[in-house]
């Protein structure tokens, strides 16, 4: 199957607030140069966002990854779990159709998918609520044919109970996630023929269900109203000053303030060093060329700017807990002050006003490296 994007793109894409810090946070839980390997959690965030990957969410991606826009896209179109296309509102509908559900009755499912949603997959309903595709084994092979749909497993279903899910999430409902024939899990259909004692105390739904009813986000979008994210490894919850108060919307809210990445950057690199004295603006000399800097492009120039940082002398006095924090809040770099040493490269750019990479930059031009 051809995957590419989709023609009609929106104009722009924020991570909430709340999955910025979370999204930071993540990024440090990779060793310093192996940032890119948070791609994965990353676009499956952003898609849980907003419910498909959109261009300007992948570049957004890559940017605070430091990666070329065609690395993020090569992810994206290589994994089917992400969805390049609008999906429905309501629900996007998965339908197993590998060997133990096409032999049950996936393909009567599709069907019904269809009749009721469109005529092919990845196409919206005539209401948008709803979309539908045909996927490989889901792993719940003993109790085919079953689908996906939204984050949880609907099992042992039938053409009827199928036509019935989708008109009960139509009507806002959403049905008990789990078998649908009054099977407990995946024991015999006729019932235990071993292990007969095994309902003692057991609860009311499987595990899986169980969990699924517990957490109940079974077609919920990310709206901000979720429990604190959680960064265990920096020892606190990086977000939790960060989320935003529960809107009751279904509908994600975007960040709109320019600011807001920065301000959760800091927040979640508090007590990590100290923050060097900014300037609120260049000195009236104007500022210095901090691409002259080995490791530092258009990017980092205008995020050290952002910071208050124009001038080589600015750099070159900073302390060994002023690198940290500067370390800890190059966002998308994190670690290039200490790695590339600027501030032995900077002590000398204003010293001299020429280091072997600044002659190199002049000549060449410099990318973020
Ligand atoms: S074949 Fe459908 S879940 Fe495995």
């Amino acid at each position: 199957m051809l995957r590419r994007l989709h023609h009609t793109q929106p104009d722009s894409f924020a991570f909430t607030p709340a999955n910025q810090a979370w999204a930071e946070a993540q990024i440090t839980k990779y060793p310093e140069g192996r940032q890119a390997s948070a791609i994965i959690p990353l676009l499956w965030r952003a898609q849980e966002q907003e419910g498909w990957l959109t261009r300007p969410a992948l570049e957004t991606v890559a940017d605070m990854l430091d990666l070329a826009y065609i690395r993020a896209l090569e992810v994206a179109s290589f994994y089917f779990m992400f969805q390049l296309q609008p999906v429905g509102s309501v629900a996007h509908i998965q339908i197993c159709g590998t060997t133990s559900c096409m032999i049950c009755g996936a393909e009567d499912l599709v069907a019904v998918c269809k009749e009721k949603i469109a005529a092919k997959p990845h196409q919206l309903s005539a209401d948008g609520k709803f979309s539908w595709e045909e996927v490989e084994c889901l792993g719940s092979c003993t109790n085919a044919p079953m689908a996906q749909i939204g984050k949880d497993y609907y099992e042992d279903l039938t053409t009827a109970r199928m036509g019935e899910l989708i008109d009960a999430l139509a009507a806002g409902e959403v049905p008990t996630p789990g078998p649908q024939n009054g099977r407990y899990a995946s024991e015999p259909l006729h019932g235990l023929t071993s292990l007969k004692d095994f309902d003692s105390g057991h609860t009311k739904y499987n595990a899986s269900v169980q969990l699924a009813v517990d957490i109940g986000d079974t077609v919920k979008r990310i709206d901000g109203t979720e429990v604190p994210l959680i960064a265990p490894w920096q020892g606190k919850a990086a977000n939790a000053s960060a989320q935003p108060k529960a809107t009751g919307k279904t509908a994600p809210e975007k960040a709109k303030s320019p600011d807001a990445p920065k301000e959760v950057l800091e927040k979640a690199s508090k007590g990590l060093g100290a923050k060097p004295a900014g300037l609120t603006a260049a000195r009236d000399t104007g500022a210095d060329d901090l691409k002259m800097i080995k490791g530092i492009g258009p990017k980092l120039e205008t995020l050290l700017n952002n910071l208050g940082f124009f001038h080589f002398d600015q750099i070159a006095t900073w302390t060994p807990d002023e690198v940290a924090w500067v370390d800890q809040n190059l966002e998308g770099f994190k670690g290039r002050a200490s790695r590339d040493d600027w501030v032995a490269q900077a002590t000398a750019l204003a010293d001299v006003g020429e280091t072997d990479s600044s002659k190199r930059a002049k000549k060449d031009g410099m990318d973020d490296e």
